[in-house]
């Protein structure tokens, strides 16, 4: 069910302080517009901040739209485009922006407040490549990036939401698999980690019922990728504890 309202668009480019800000980004443009997200299950779209079906209030506004985005105005060049959805603190995108320059990579978190962590790390250093913005993964993937734009998607540890009456909450979903096969590049990959088995399970199925999409689909980590120097904050996390790790890669075909 679609909702009219009028929202300010809370641009978060306001997160971007490296390097060129898009010229064409108007951060007091006001839109009236109808919510035309159908990845947001219908009963998150209830009232003016987005309610999860617990009740309880969501950090992202059921509102929030976001702006498209042109990478090559945004990072001032065509190069690859590489994303980390729930990029907690970016540590593994900084470090990979670094050992990676004619790569762009775009960090998105929904909370600000560990990401900032990435944020100055990578202004010290005064990396060019890299930028990230406050966004909810969904919507902002939906909105904003363009199809056939995002040459690799990394996807470590999203938060499990281990509850059953909680999953539904999980990103991993069909719907949003599709999405990230339709913003791939031809041959574009989607790296997955997580320490969680029941979701990696849910996950596998996920996979299965969208394998027409995937030129291949594998249960083990890209080496190339997530080697022995570059891992996420969580993967150290829970490595530390013992915890087992699944690794997932996807093949755009
Ligand atoms: C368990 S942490 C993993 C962080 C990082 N990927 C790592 O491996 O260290 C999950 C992150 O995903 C973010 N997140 C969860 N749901 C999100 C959503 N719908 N959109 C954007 N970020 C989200 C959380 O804020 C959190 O930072």
């Amino acid at each position: 069910m679609a909702r009219a309202f009028v929202v300010p668009i809370p641009i978060n480019f306001n997160e971007v302080e490296i390097g060129a800000i898009p010229t064409t980004i108007d951060e007091k443009k006001i839109k009236v517009g109808i919510v035309p997200n159908p990845i947001i299950p219908p009963h998150w779209r209830d009232g003016a901040t987005l309610v999860n079906p617990i009740g309880k209030k969501s950090k992202t506004r059921v509102g929030e739209k976001y702006a498209p985005i042109v990478f090559s105005e945004f990072f001032g060049n065509s190069r690859p485009v590489e994303m980390e959805i729930g990029c907690g603190k970016g540590k593994f995108l900084v470090a990979r922006s670094i050992e990676n320059p004619d790569t762009n990579f775009l960090g998105i978190d929904r909370v600000s407040k560990f990401m900032n962590i990435g944020k100055t790390r990578a202004q010290k250093r005064a990396l060019p490549n890299i930028r990230f913005l406050r966004a909810e993964a969904r919507a902002f993937l939906t909105e904003a990036i363009a199809p056939a734009s995002v040459s690799l998607f990394h996807l470590y540890f999203p938060d499990p939401w281990p509850k059953r009456r909680h999953q539904i909450r999980r990103v991993f979903t069909a719907e949003f698999l599709r999405m990230l096969h339709a913003r791939l590049l031809p041959g574009g990959l989607i790296e997955i980690a997580t320490d969680d088995e029941d979701y990696f399970a849910a996950m596998k199925k996920t996979i299965a019922a969208t394998a027409e999409l995937w030129d291949h689909a594998r249960e083990t980590m890209n080496q190339r990728i997530l080697d022995g120097m570059n891992k996420t904050s969580y993967e150290i996390k829970w490595a530390a504890q013992g915890r087992s790790l699944f690794y997932a890669e996807l093949k755009k075909r």
